[in-house]
């Protein structure tokens, strides 16, 4: 029996492959390489030395999708693989939709043909749009400001909609706030393509000289520094979440139930350049420029239900957060080079 993660090779799937193994769990991955390489798996096993299958597809080709449910025992899907980039979501709303909720329908109709009915989705807190009240609990108003969010908001309907017509599902969508960092072996780590969007992957690549300077959207946010205050969270505690949220949906409880993934401790962005100054000993220059259009003032997270409901609680602060993530920066200066080829069989 295993558990299949769609998106395996990614900056989450990583993360929580790691510690899926670590946590004794068989698991099979797939991915389509669209945001992420080959060399990840060999690092995936380079941390943990266990092995594990891997399928190289995309989720809307229904015929490569099959081979992995008719090759193995899936018990349950963690869900990950998706397009997340808000911005991009914007200028190509369509292939948003397409590869996000096509996907997500295709895949959730395989499962069916399987028998699984356990699901473990990757949200975010995107889906709370612009919230006035902080902290955010899970019953806060859903209203979703973008195409991303709006894909991932409709897949939560679609899930919810999939549970009123068979009750033998056992779904929880995942809101995650803000991951960053690395895994502490400074061997995975995020690394996007081109320009980064978020801001710690653009603050390690200024302290260590790819980026020239950082361009903070706005210092006139009603806060204490007048920066946004987001809820960062160490991605190994992310990945701990979504351990957590199998045991839950394998222990045979069914229903769809959302828990918030997040410290329920905000920083602002200067506050982040300043711990990221202390942690490098360099200086990260930046330049105040306009808000960015969708940006909210303040998001951060109540973590109760998690905590109650799952067992879990995020362990690491944001100075691990900035060392791990400034380690994997010096260490991996052009990401994941390699000369890893991908052996069809690869086992
Ligand atoms: C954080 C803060 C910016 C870059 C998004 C998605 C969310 C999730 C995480 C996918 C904000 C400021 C940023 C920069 C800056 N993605 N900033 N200069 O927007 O909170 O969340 O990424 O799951 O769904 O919405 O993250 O890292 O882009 O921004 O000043 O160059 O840093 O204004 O206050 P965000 P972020």
């Amino acid at each position: 029996m295993a558990i299949l993660i769609t998106g395996g090779s990614g900056f989450i799937g990583a993360h929580t492959s790691v510690e899926m193994l670590n946590a004794g769990y068989d698991i099979v991955l797939f991915d389509n390489f669209s945001n992420s390489q080959p060399e990840v798996l060999r690092r995936i096993y380079e941390v943990t030395n266990k092995s594990f299958r891997f399928y190289e597809l995309d989720m809307r080709d229904k015929q490569l999708l099959e081979k992995v449910f008719s090759e193995n025992s899936i018990d349950a899907v963690i869900h990950l693989a998706g397009l997340k980039a808000v911005g991009e979501s914007i200028h190509l709303p369509l292939k948003y939709y397409d590869n996000n909720i096509n996907g997500t329908v295709t895949l959730i109709e395989m499962m069916k043909k399987y028998e699984v009915k356990k699901l473990v989705f990757s949200s975010s807190a995107t889906v709370y749009g612009l919230q006035t009240q902080v902290p955010i609990s899970e019953d806060n108003l859903l209203e979703a400001t973008n195409p991303y969010g709006r894909s991932k908001l409709m897949i939560e309907e679609i899930l919810r909609d999939l549970y009123v017509s068979d009750k033998e599902w056992s779904i929880i969508p995942l809101r995650y706030f803000n991951p960053v960092g690395a895994h502490q072996s400074g061997r995975l780590g995020e690394y996007p393509n081109g320009t980064p969007n978020n801001l710690t992957p653009f603050i390690t690549q200024v302290a260590a000289g790819k980026l020239r300077e950082m361009n903070i959207y706005g210092n006139n946010y009603p806060t204490p520094d007048g920066t946004g205050i987001r809820d960062y969270l160490h991605v190994t505690d992310l990945a701990l979440g979504h351990v957590k949220a199998i045991e839950k949906v394998m222990s045979g409880a069914t229903g769809v139930n959302a828990y918030n993934l997040g410290t329920g401790r905000g920083y602002s962005v200067l506050e982040m350049i300043h711990t990221f100054e202390r942690i490098t000993g360099k200086i990260i220059p930046y330049s105040i420029v306009e808000r960015r259009p969708g940006d909210v003032a303040v998001c951060y997270a109540d973590p109760t239900k998690a905590k109650v409901e799952l067992g879990w609680e995020a362990h690491k602060g944001i100075e691990e957060m900035c060392i791990d993530a400034w380690r994997w920066q010096v260490n991996n200066p052009n990401g994941y080079e390699s000369s890893f080829e991908l052996e069809r069989s690869w086992v």
